[in-house]
């Protein structure tokens, strides 16, 4: 029998790990010294690590709350305390990441030893409330440059546009984490099989239009006139432009987000008298989505300029986020200008 040269089935998926994935994209940079590389390499092992544990959730007697408050006042549960222990046991090692702001910690932590340059800030499980219900949760994760000395919490008060990488990890039917570092946004599907996650969603672009909005219509009556008469907008018939929308809200950001990354629309959690700054946190919610659907193709606004620009005041410093389709996001900034 002759023996023929063989081609993998599919060249851009056969085997493209999340590691070998990010390794290649290495190769493709003159330079690089494999610093970034291993830190991502290291989120990934930290999304391993809660996916697995979120799975066994119901099992493993790691629901329910734990007593305590985080900073924001609310109640933490055992997962949000696994989730932030787990981020930070992954990224001391290694010494790529001299500090990780989390929405679990008042402060920064520090990690002294480090020399790898970077920073990362973290919602290690975000959506906490959907846990107990069995409804999608995420984790949402930043990477800053630490391009100054000594690192303090002023280190990581950067507006969104200097992320050299932001991503997520969705916790749904499937585990999927979606990730950039600003060209290209890919998504790779955890095989709990194999123990690996794999390239599933090469190239990801949000569409320019969709027809699904995701929001909290129960704030209505604490929302801008603009933001309730874009409201009435997507609610009110127009065959030719589509509408009306469809309603889709979940109330856990990494679910309605990549709903809306997929099939396009809009995700707003605009200002309201309650939240006059949003509700969202700029450093590991806000900045990161709007990092992930600019990359994408898609928009992300305050309602009045862009999420990118916005500079934190502190580690917790929130903002209003409205991202999707350009199209969409265009209108709806039409209305809430007034
Ligand atoms: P938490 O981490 O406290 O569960 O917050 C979830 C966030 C975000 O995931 C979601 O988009 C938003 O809060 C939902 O807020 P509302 O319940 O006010 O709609």
């Amino acid at each position: 029998m002759t023996q023929t040269s063989w081609t993998p089935p599919d060249s851009s998926a056969a085997g493209a790990t999340l590691e070998t994935f990010i390794l290649e994209g290495m190769f493709k940079v003159p330079g690089a010294t494999g610093a970034f590389t291993s830190l991502l390499n290291q989120i990934g092992l930290a999304a391993k690590l809660i996916a697995n544990r979120v799975r066994r959730a119901g099992l493993a007697d790691v629901l329910g709350w734990t007593g305590d408050t985080n900073v924001q006042g609310e109640s933490v549960q055992k997962l949000d305390v696994i989730s932030n222990d787990t981020f930070i046991a992954v990224l001391r090692r290694r010494g790529h990441c001299m500090g990780i702001a989390s929405e679990e910690l008042d402060d920064a932590v520090l990690f002294p030893h480090a020399t790898g340059g970077y920073l990362v800030t973290v919602d290690p499980l975000d959506g906490s409330s959907n846990i107990d219900v069995d409804i999608s949760i995420g984790t949402i994760f930043g990477i800053l440059r630490a391009d100054s000395r000594p690192i303090t919490t002023a280190s990581f008060l950067k507006p969104g546009r200097e992320f050299s990488a932001a991503g997520y990890v969705i916790y749904g039917s499937s585990t999927v984490l979606v990730m950039t570092t600003g060209e290209g946004v890919h998504g790779f599907t955890w095989d709990p099989g194999a123990g690996e996650f794999f390239l599933s969603h090469e190239n990801i672009r949000c569409p320019q239009k969709g027809n699904l909005y995701s929001v909290n219509e129960g704030n209505a009556s604490r929302w801008t006139p603009g933001v309730r008469a874009w409201n009435e907008h997507v609610k009110s018939v127009d065959v030719a432009d589509g509408r009306p929308y469809s309603q889709r809200y979940v109330g856990s950001l990494v679910a309605d987000a990549h709903r809306t990354l997929l099939k396009g629309g809009i995700f707003a959690y605009p200002a309201d008298t309650k939240s006059p700054e949003g509700k969202l946190r700029l450093l590991y919610e806000a900045g990161p989505m709007a990092f992930i659907f600019e990359a994408a193709g898609g928009s992300a606004s305050t309602g009045t300029g862009r999420v990118l620009d916005v500079v934190p005041q502190t580690l917790h410093s929130r903002c209003p986020l409205i991202i999707g389709s350009r199209s969409d996001v265009a209108t709806f900034e039409r209305f809430s200008r007034g």
